[in-house]
């Protein structure tokens, strides 16, 4: 049974009722520590399978539940009857997904799915979507438009991609309202949330897990990239922004695609250079093989969003990111619930 919805759902300075799926995750932390700042009531449903219940923030309610579950989503959904859904639950392992790639599609795009069908049962109609740089796959243009052809090099990439494409048709046939926010590389903290992945794989962390001495060096994947220093270039957002993003998307009547990032590239060995300067620490580096399936550069063009969101990343300088995420290493050396 479909309800009637008031339209558009959301109104800029309104306070909000969202259900925010992937709450005890790295960005949805942030995301639900920024929206319960701004008064806006949270639910978080979480399965707790990859996340920490302490990074969950006490302000929201917690409902642990399963996406793969249709029934769990779709009661709480019911329950809840949020004016919204911010929906980061997922598996977000590049390499994991090439060794698996039928859990992903499993979580992913089922998961989604049952969501998404708890959303049209349920008749709320806006999805903020958190999609990836990498359903472009190795893009042909530098900086990314949001026009670029998708094709994606990986299954973790193709299982975001799909479920854009999910969207598009519900957007099309029931009126559903979808945001797809494509991040670049998410990176820095909070003082209350940061980064603690098992295993850790992204660059900032394991650089700065050398400098806390837990590791003896970096490795670096492949100095013989088309690159001025040979090492792959990326587009590193602060994660405070990232969440920004998702809380205009809001509150604005906007559908479709925006990416996420600088529109400045830093590569490997720039990143580890600021982490020296921030944490005056040596981080001693090793050059290592390259990874597969790493695209030599992936540099956003943001203007769609700074124009239609009106987005302004406000820490957006390489030092001030690291010296976040630094902050955060250092005040929770082993990670969640073992400061
Ligand atoms: N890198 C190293 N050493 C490390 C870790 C990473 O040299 O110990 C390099 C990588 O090879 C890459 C760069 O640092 O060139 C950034 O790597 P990350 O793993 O931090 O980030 P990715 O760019 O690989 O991944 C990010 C997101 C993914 C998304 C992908 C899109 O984390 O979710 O961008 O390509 F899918």
């Amino acid at each position: 049974m479909s309800l009637p919805r008031q339209w558009p759902i959301c109104y800029k300075n309104e306070l909000m009722k969202i259900l925010l799926t992937g709450g005890s995750g790295y960005i949805g932390s942030v995301t639900t520590e920024l929206l319960c700042d701004d008064g806006h009531e949270v639910v978080v449903f979480d399965n707790l399978e990859r996340g920490h219940r302490e990074a969950v923030d006490p302000r929201t309610r917690l409902v642990v539940g399963d996406l793969r579950d249709p029934h769990a989503i779709r009661d709480t959904m019911q329950e809840v009857m949020p004016d919204a859904v911010v929906h980061f639950a997922a598996y977000a392992l590049v390499g994991e997904s090439m060794q698996e790639p039928a859990k992903y599609f499993v979580n992913n795009i089922g998961g989604g799915v049952h969501l998404l069908d708890a959303m049209v049962n349920t008749g709320v109609k806006k999805i903020i979507f958190s999609s990836t740089c990498a359903t472009y796959g190795e893009p042909e243009e530098m900086p990314m438009h949001e026009d670029l052809p998708q094709r994606p090099t990986n299954p973790y990439g193709e299982s975001k991609l799909m479920f854009e494409t999910a969207l598009r048709w519900e957007q099309q046939r029931r009126g559903i309202q979808p945001v797809f926010l494509r991040y670049f590389n998410a990176a820095g903290a909070t003082e209350k949330y940061g980064e603690d992945h098992e295993p850790e794989t992204h660059l900032i962390p394991n650089v700065l897990k050398v400098a806390l001495g837990q590791t003896p060096f970096v490795p670096v994947f492949g100095d013989d990239y088309d690159t001025p220093d040979g090492t792959c270039i990326r587009d590193y957002i602060h994660v405070v922004d990232l969440a920004r993003a998702h809380i205009l998307a809001l509150e604005k009547d906007v559908t479709g695609p925006f990416n996420l990032g600088t529109g400045t590239g830093f590569s490997v060995q720039e990143v580890i250079e600021a982490c020296r300067k921030v944490t005056g620490h040596d981080i001693p580096m090793k050059m290592s093989p390259r990874r597969p399936g790493d695209p030599p550069r992936l540099v956003a063009a943001a203007d769609k969003a700074r124009r239609v969101l009106e987005w302004n990343p406000r820490r957006a300088q390489l030092e001030t990111i690291v010296a976040d995420a630094w902050a955060w290493h250092q005040a929770h050396p082993q990670g969640y619930g073992r400061a």
